[in-house]
Formats: structure tokens, C-alpha cells, sequence
């Protein structure tokens, strides 16, 4: 299989966790050619080995085999940033481009660690990204060119969805929306299952109820070309079960205000986390 033209011919990629693991398979799933690929996972467990293995990518070569790949894909922890630090120095070269997924880290402080490199993009992923359907707010610093766009944006696009943002701090929001938001939903299901309790129902029934139909909507909302408000309007009779409830959930001091100032809190966080 040929690589997608917009993907890097020689990549290394820094912490294959969880994060860093999905992205991983994404891009070998998505054609990314081993030859030019390199991974960097100090502990590197049976499952990523035998993935080196069968793809034939480099894994944990020595550094100097490695200088100045087109791009450097940081999926490590955040803490582990400054320990990694001598190595993504040594590794991003003037034309690299490093993508940070490290929440909480800005451009400043990866051009801080990387003082050849001029090309950052920092972004947020989510936690679908696991299943390959996740979505990644991206912002870019001035350097990054055209091409290290579509980069990024096929690099990214191994774990699902891509947003950019114009301006890095709305990389807080992006953190309060998607980065938080699956929490929020897994939420919505548990204030589901015990209000179906509340109304009567067997505990495990209500779990499942609950669960299933989280799952359900968010298949359709999946496949639907329509705007959720649409959706959402076509199951709602005049008069109905639906509209009863969502008159409750609409109200003034409905579901509206209190996911906004759950939003705004979250971006409070990240703001005071990224200092
Ligand atoms: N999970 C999420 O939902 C989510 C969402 C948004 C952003 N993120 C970001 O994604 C990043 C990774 O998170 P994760 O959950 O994937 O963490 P993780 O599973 O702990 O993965 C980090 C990996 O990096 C390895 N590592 C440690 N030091 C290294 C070094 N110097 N060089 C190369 N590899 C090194 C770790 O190895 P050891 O285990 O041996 O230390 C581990 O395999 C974080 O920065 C996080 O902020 C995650």
C-alpha cells in the first residue's frame, strides 16, 4: 500500500501508551510506511514489539540514527516532559515538526525543549480516540507551514476527527469541550440509570436502558447528516413523553445553563493548569 502523499516520510514517535499506541495503529493501519517510522518507548511491552515485528518499524533505536525526522510525535505524559527533554532536542531538527498531544503544555513550552525546531502544533485528543473515533482540537504556532498542516492533520486523522483553532488558547476550551466531554457523557448515563431506578425500575434494568440508548444515539448522531437539534425535534410529538420531559431539561435553569458553567469550570482548570 502506497502512503498517503500528506504523511511524514520519516517519523518518530515518542511514547506509545495508550494515546500514543492508538495513533500508532491508526497510522500502520492507515498505509504509513514502517520503513520511515521509528518508535521511542523505553519499556516497550510484548504487544508493541510484536507490532515492530510484523510492520517492520524501528523500535528504540539509538537516538543518533534518528536526527531531524520530517516529524516528532511526543505521546508521553505530561510530567515526563522535562526528563524527555534532552532527547526531542536532539531529535527536532529546524525543518522537524513536533505534535505535542500533552495536556496542560503550550508551544512555549515545547519550543523551550526543542530550541532547533520551529514548527510546533499542540494538540488535544479524547478519549474515543482509542476506538479510533475520537476528535483533536489542533493549534499551530506561526511557523508551521502549509504542508506541516496537512501533515499533522493526516497524522491526526489515525485516531479519528480533526479541529483546528486559530488561536492556541482555545486549546483550553477545546479541553473543556472534547478533551472533558466523554466524562460528561458516561455521567449522562449514570443520572439516566438512577433516575429510571427513581421511576421504578430493577437497577440493572435501568443500567442497561440507559446505557443502550446513550449508545444508540450516539450511533445515529454518528451516521445522521442531521444537526442533533433536528434529530431531536423528530422524535418529539406535540404533547408527548418527550416534549414532557425535555420542557424540564429546556427549562430556564435546564441542562443549558448547567453544562455552560460545567464547561467554564473545565476551562477554568486548564487554564490554571497550563499556568
Ligand atoms: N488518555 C487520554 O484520554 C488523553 C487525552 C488527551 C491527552 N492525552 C495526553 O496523551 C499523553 C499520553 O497519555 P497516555 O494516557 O497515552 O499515557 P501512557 O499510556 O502512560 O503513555 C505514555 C508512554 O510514554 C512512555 N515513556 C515514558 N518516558 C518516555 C521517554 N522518555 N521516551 C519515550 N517514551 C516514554 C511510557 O512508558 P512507561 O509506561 O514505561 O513510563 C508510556 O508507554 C499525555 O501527555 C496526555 O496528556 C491523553
Amino acid at each position: 500500500m502506497s502512503q498517503t502523499p500528506a504523511l511524514p516520510r520519516t517519523l518518530v514517535l515518542m511514547g506509545a501508551g495508550k494515546m500514543g499506541g492508538a495513533m500508532l495503529e491508526g497510522w500502520l493501519g492507515g498505509g504509513l510506511s514502517a520503513g520511515g517510522l521509528a518508535v521511542l518507548d523505553p519499556n516497550a511491552g510484548e504487544d508493541l514489539t510484536a507490532l515492530a515485528a510484523s510492520h517492520g518499524f524501528r523500535l528504540n533505536p539509538p537516538l543518533a540514527d534518528l536526527a531531524r525526522p520530517e516529524a516528532l510525535v511526543l505521546g508521553i505524559k505530561p510530567q515526563m516532559l522535562d526528563a524527555a527533554a534532552p532527547s526531542i532536542a536532539a531529535l527536532a531538527g529546524p525543518d522537524t515538526l513536533v505534535v505535542s498531544i500533552l495536556a496542560g503544555k503550550t508551544i512555549a513550552d515545547l519550543e523551550a525543549r526543542a530550541p532547533s525546531a520551529r514548527a510546533f502544533v499542540r494538540a488535544m485528543p479524547n478519549l474515543p480516540a482509542s476506538v479510533r473515533r475520537g476528535i483533536t482540537g489542533v493549534a499551530a504556532s506561526a511557523a508551521v507551514n502549509p504542508a506541516q498542516r496537512a501533515m499533522t492533520t493526516a497524522l491526526l486523522e489515525g485516531i479519528g476527527l480533526v479541529e483546528w483553532v486559530d488561536d492556541e488558547a482555545l486549546i483550553d476550551a477545546v479541553t473543556a469541550v472534547s478533551g472533558s466531554g466523554p466524562a460528561y457523557v458516561f455521567h449522562l448515563v449514570e443520572c439516566l440509570a438512577e433516575a429510571g431506578i427513581a421511576a421504578g425500575l430493577p437497577a440493572d434494568a435501568a443500567r442497561r436502558l440507559a446505557r443502550a440508548t446513550v449508545e444508540g444515539a450516539g450511533e445515529l448522531l454518528h451516521r445522521s447528516p442531521l444537526e442533533p437539534a433536528t434529530l431531536r425535534q423528530n422524535v418529539t410529538s406535540p404533547g408527548g413523553t418527550t416534549a414532557a420531559a425535555l420542557e424540564v431539561l429546556m427549562a430556564e435553569n435546564g441542562m443549558k445553563p448547567l453544562m455552560k458553567r460545567a464547561v467554564a469550570a473545565a476551562r477554568q482548570r486548564a487554564q490554571e493548569l497550563s499556568g
